[in-house]
């Protein structure tokens, strides 16, 4: 059965709040989260456990939206098949909640991600492996999806399922045992643990018009098709150097590719914006260029209705995964983010803040308002006319 978006958008969208500012107006000094509230969109952050200082010096001002960036990993959560240890993703969730975010959950299963070091050698000793295969996967997505029922808005469900560069599935653990199908096994255990969470499909692309797009869309697609309780999918959007070639991408190219998705009837995020500073090394102003590819890739989300999100994978320039991780650590600093080392507003800050206002639909009655303000005060003027006159 087919989610009902517009219900869960209905339930579920951050709240559009009647601030005094209107955030719209760049001279407001709205902050991220300010706009955001007033664009009904959610603005989000991968932070550590327990959350670093720069998460609660910058939350609830800036983000309205957390990612646990590894906690809530299979791997970090299990140190052996069915045993768990919920400790650090609780720490993440209970860092939202007192701060008024969503939970973005990333992520049920991820193949080439770190998983419990006893999954491989239970699968290979079992007398069915597959069925042991879905087993283990069924019941990890139930345990953890109902350890936190009612309390994670969206998750990534199965992260990364196709090839680095082609559209073959990626044959990971249980693509070998399961084949395609261990994707729709782990998304019905997700919505049967938690019927009211947004379920997504996560990946990363080159490009958004290739071989590996098209066949994002046709699985995406053909998950619907079966019946598959999928509600939305996750664009990456890591911009590094390295061997996987994530240039910054065609904007125009980038925004086709959200709307085809969201024509399936899908929800979009982008769920793991970092921008390195290394593809703009030659130009006067690498960070006014950076501040563009934010501006472009934000804005294209903005341009698509069913674009509900994005999230940056860190807060501050000082604290990457891009620096830590070869190959782009050998071009640190990447400085990826929306805050520098000392948690300044970068020019990115302001060209993603300025993004997200574009959602920003006047209040109705404000035209009116405006009206009536305008003919008080030409009033009054054309009074101070005569008195002078
Ligand atoms: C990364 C984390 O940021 C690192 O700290 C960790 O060492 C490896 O994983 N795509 C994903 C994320 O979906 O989960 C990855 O996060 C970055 C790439």
């Amino acid at each position: 059965m087919r989610f009902p978006i517009l219900a869960a958008a209905l339930l579920c969208a951050p709240v559009a709040t009647a601030l005094p500012a209107d955030c719209r107006d760049k001279g407001a000094g709205c902050t991220l989260a300010e706009t955001a509230a007033q664009a009904g969109f959610w603005i989000g952050a991968a932070i550590d456990a327990p959350p670093e200082p720069a998460a609660e010096a910058i939350y609830p001002a800036q983000f309205n939206s957390v990612t646990a960036e590894n906690a809530h990993k299979w791997g970090p959560l299990s140190d052996g098949l069915g045993r768990y240890d919920f400790s650090r993703g609780d720490q993440v969730v209970a860092f939202a909640e007192a701060n008024g975010a969503r939970v973005r959950g990333h992520t049920l299963f991820w193949g080439r991600g770190p998983l419990p070091a006893d999954l491989a050698g239970q699968i290979a000793a079992a007398p069915d492996p597959a069925g042991r295969a879905r087993e283990i996967l069924v019941e990890h997505v139930g345990a953890v999806v109902g350890h936190y029922a009612g309390r994670i808005h969206s998750w990534d469900v199965v992260n990364e399922p196709l090839d680095f560069f082609t559209g073959n599935p990626d044959p990971n653990i249980m693509f070998r045992q399961l084949g395609i199908d261990y994707i729709g096994e782990a998304f019905r255990a997700a919505h049967a643990a938690d019927p009211g969470a947004q379920l997504f499909l996560n990946e990363f692309f080159q490009d958004y018009q290739g071989e590996k797009a098209r066949a994002f869309l046709s699985l995406a697609a053909d998950l619907l098709a079966e019946g598959v309780p999928i509600h939305g999918v996750g664009i990456q959007g890591h911009i590094s150097p390295g061997p996987d070639q994530l240039m910054p991408p065609d904007p125009a190219a980038f925004q086709a590719f959200l709307a085809e998705l969201a024509a399936l009837g899908l929800a979009v995020e982008i769920t793991e914006l970092d921008v390195s500073i290394f593809f703009f090394r030659g130009a006067a102003d690498p960070l006014a260029e950076q501040a563009r590819v934010y501006g472009e890739l934000v804005g294209a989300c903005i341009a698509v209705p069913a674009c509900q999100g994005v999230t940056l994978w860190g807060i501050e320039d000082g604290d990457t995964w891009l620096d830590r991780t070869f190959p782009s650590s050998v071009v640190a600093p990447n400085r990826p983010l929306l805050f520098d080392e000392d948690l300044e507003p970068k020019p990115a800050w302001f060209a993603t803040r300025d993004a997200i206002a574009g959602r920003i639909v006047p209040e109705p009655g404000t035209g009116a308002l405006v009206l009536i303000g305008i003919a008080i005060l030409g009033g009054r003027h054309r009074e101070r006319g005569r008195e002078t006159g």
